[in-house]
């Protein structure tokens, strides 16, 4: 049995509630392997979060157990390195941003660790090119728009050179463009072989990933591939998660007969199959 990757055990989480405790997961396992990209969907309070803050040790499950590349994730010897190997971007990068021009946030992580200056430079040129800040070094955060930002909060994550990534809702406070920027950093996070949780509400998400799981009251109502789940899609309306319009299309073209993937489907080979 291989140590590495992130790994859910068996996990229980209940958070103590002045009106009654609430049980968050229960009994949820997952082994996340390096280079791997794991969606997490589900209904509002499902428990999607909850999973995200066990990944790294943000909390610690009450039964079970969670961790990273074989290390305890409660162990407190552990801590340092547990939370160094998964780096967590949640939905307001503004709640991330620290610094007063774009090159200082970046460099916040890595000064943190002591690191030499010219190691430190390296790190934030490299983090800003890969986001693709790269020439705005000394722009004020609060000038760039949502996506920047939130590409800006991803850096300052890369930086510090995780090997896991969580990524809690990443998309949910930006438009279009932003959001397509920042779905098309996770893939290229995850091509860099980094092992990847992305919780998402968007179900468009799930095409590119390689496994999916769909959380539902804290347990784990499915988990497989996207072309697995994309097979039942009375299912997903059973749990309350609704196909966009393009998928929900391809769906009901492929029950006629027409002959098209379940996921990744753009537009044109849509036209394609109706008109060849
Ligand atoms: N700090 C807390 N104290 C008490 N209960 C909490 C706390 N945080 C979350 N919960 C409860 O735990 C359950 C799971 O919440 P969680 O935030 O993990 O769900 P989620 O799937 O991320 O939901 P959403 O889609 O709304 O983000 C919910 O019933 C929620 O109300
Ligand atoms: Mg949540």
């Amino acid at each position: 049995m291989t140590a590495s990757g992130i790994r859910f055990s068996d996990v229980h989480y209940r958070y103590p509630a002045p009106g009654g405790a609430v049980d968050a997961l229960r009994g949820v396992s997952l082994h996340v392997h390096p280079g791997e990209l794991v969606a997490v969907v589900g209904p509002n309070g499902s428990g999607k979060s909850t999973l995200g803050l066990l990944s790294n040790g943000l909390l610690a499950p009450n039964m079970g157990s969670v961790t990273v590349d074989g290390l305890d994730s409660t162990d407190a010897s552990h801590t340092w390195d547990v939370r160094s190997s998964v780096g967590v971007v949640f939905q307001n990068p503004d709640n991330q941003i620290v610094g007063t021009v774009v090159e200082e946030d970046v460099a916040f992580g890595p000064e943190n660790l002591g690191l030499p200056r010219e190691e430190i430079r390296m790190r934030v040129d490299r983090a800003l090119a890969t986001v693709g800040l790269t020439g705005l070094e000394r722009r004020e955060p609060h000038l760039l728009s949502g996506g920047q930002k939130q590409r800006l909060a991803i850096a300052g994550v890369l930086a510090l050179d995780p090997r896991y990534m969580l990524f809690d809702e990443p998309t949910a406070m930006l438009d279009p463009a932003g959001r397509t920027d920042v779905l098309d950093l996770i893939e290229r996070l995850r091509s860099d072989g980094r092992g990847i949780i992305h919780i998402t509400h968007h179900l468009a998400d799930i095409a590119t990933a390689d496994r999916v799981l769909v959380l539902l009251s804290g347990r784990a109502g499915f988990l497989g591939t996207p072309s697995e789940l994309l097979e039942s899609p009375g299912q997903l309306a059973e749990w309350g998660l609704e196909l966009p319009p393009i998928m929900r299309l391809t769906a009901a073209l492929r029950d006629a007969g027409y002959d098209l993937p379940l996921s990744e489907v753009r537009p044109e080979m849509i036209a394609g199959a109706l008109w060849p």
